[in-house]
């Protein structure tokens, strides 16, 4: 490791192949690779050919594809490494349940939820991108990991500078947890102006290059909406305790207010490798090549209320805070249904938020969650209901 400090850890990454597994193979490179980190597994979905790669630059013992019809080539592409192949959701959780410390949970959506939680019943240390686990799982998640004996380390840029700001005996002392939000590529777009937007506008992102659904996320704003749902459970905070400001610079990654009226912050320049590499080596900070933020050429730092009628995502949020249990899983999955539905083309822009309010509206008398089968099950209905909502609408149409 660069900083002289010595660090050996055994990590499994669940999701290598996106946004945040990729940044993470190239944190564990810039971090001192093999001499630092031994990688038990890697997983991706469709990637196959990048995988099978990542699998051989680490040394892992193992690689799955989440997607059985992958698996022979998967395993063609491994024939002569050692590296043994899996696939399906039971290949996600063999990755899951491998004899490593730190789980890197980068898979996205709900898919990553039993994988993850897998890991963390096993007692796992936690690098938690996928946020679905928190928005839709909730304090069940929270309790298995606390069960487990594991920690939880935000990966997410704004809940890593929230945890970074928290000073751990004055949890008492906080008042209020800032989220800011970049307002995305639509920040100034009136609703007419983002109702005929294709997913190819909406994806191009300001400032952080990420995935797909978290870009398309960022451009309605239901990504900001998880993350208020996420920051809830991973910090035990109300929900009128998170506040969300926009903030379009991204520099100021979040904050959090005290009862003394201090407020701290975490700065830096946009790029997802400082919170990955934060997770990855807490409780030690150690050195990266990544930009440094030079204040002398930062001329401001501007700051503004969201807008909750063209970004009606923040509002379900809060709706889906208040009413608690289930509901969080039922945002989740009609939004994941409702984004798919737009990316492929079969519904505009605005009609997301549209189709998660309409399933949130019609399931909100869910009883509370007490086991994981009733987010289970709750997610598999809302997603029954979303599609239901696109294809009666499209009739419609
Ligand atoms: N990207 C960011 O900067 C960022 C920042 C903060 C938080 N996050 C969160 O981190 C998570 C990952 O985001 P990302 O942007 O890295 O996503 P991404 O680029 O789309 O990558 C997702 C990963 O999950 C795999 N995957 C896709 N569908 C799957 C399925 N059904 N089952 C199992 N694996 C599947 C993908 O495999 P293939 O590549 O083979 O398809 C890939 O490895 C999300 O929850 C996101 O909200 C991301």
């Amino acid at each position: 490791m660069t900083s002289g400090a010595t660090l050996k850890r055994r990590l499994t990454i669940l999701g290598s192949t996106g946004s945040i597994g990729t940044n993470t193979l190239d944190v564990i490179r810039q971090l001192g690779g093999r001499s630092c980190f031994e990688i038990a597994a890697v997983t991706g979905n469709g990637n196959i050919e990048l995988l099978a790669q990542q699998a051989m630059d680490v040394g892992a013992e193992l690689a799955v594809t989440a997607d059985e019809r992958h698996y022979d080539s998967l395993k063609a592409a491994l024939a002569g490494t050692g590296i043994e192949a899996a696939a399906g959701k039971s290949g996600l959780i063999e990755a899951a349940e491998r004899d490593a410390g730190w789980v890197m949970a980068a898979i996205v959506g709900t898919a990553g939820l039993a994988p993850t939680l897998a890991a963390a019943r096993r007692g796992a240390d936690i690098a938690l991108a996928n946020k679905e686990c928190l928005v839709s799982a909730g304090d069940l998640f929270v309790n298995a990991v606390t069960a487990g004996g594991g920690k939880l380390i935000p990966v997410d840029s704004e809940h890593s500078a929230i945890f970074q700001s928290l000073e751990d005996d004055q949890r008492h002392a906080v008042e209020r947890i800032v989220l800011t939000a970049s307002g995305g590529p639509f920040r100034t777009w009136s609703r007419e102006q983002m109702a005929g937007v294709t997913a190819d506008i909406a994806r191009a992102h300001p400032n952080w290059s990420m995935g797909l659904k978290i870009s398309i996320g960022s451009a309605s704003m239901f990504n900001k909406a998880l993350e208020m749902i996420e920051a809830r459970h991973l910090f035990g905070v109300q929900p009128d305790q998170i506040e969300v400001i926009v903030h379009p610079q991204s520099i100021v990654h979040s904050m959090v207010g005290y009862t003394d009226g201090s407020v701290l912050a975490q700065l830096g320049c946009p790029d997802m490798r400082t919170a990955i590499g934060y997770a990855l080596t807490y409780p030690l900070r150690t050195k990266l090549d990544v930009e440094r933020l030079d204040f002398a050429k930062l001329s401001r730092l501007d700051f503004e209320a969201p807008d909750e009628v063209r970004f009606p995502a923040l509002r379900l949020a809060r709706t889906a805070m208040q009413r608690g249990g289930v509901q969080g899983a039922v945002m989740n999955a009609a939004e994941e249904i409702a984004f798919h539905a737009f990316v492929t083309g079969r519904i505009g822009f605005l009609e997301m938020a549209d189709i998660a309010e309409t399933v949130m509206e019609s399931m909100a008398d869910r009883a509370p969650a007490l086991t994981m089968e009733d987010v289970f099950a709750a997610d598999g209905e809302a997603r029954a209901r979303a599609e239901e909502t696109i294809s009666v609408n499209e009739k419609a149409a």
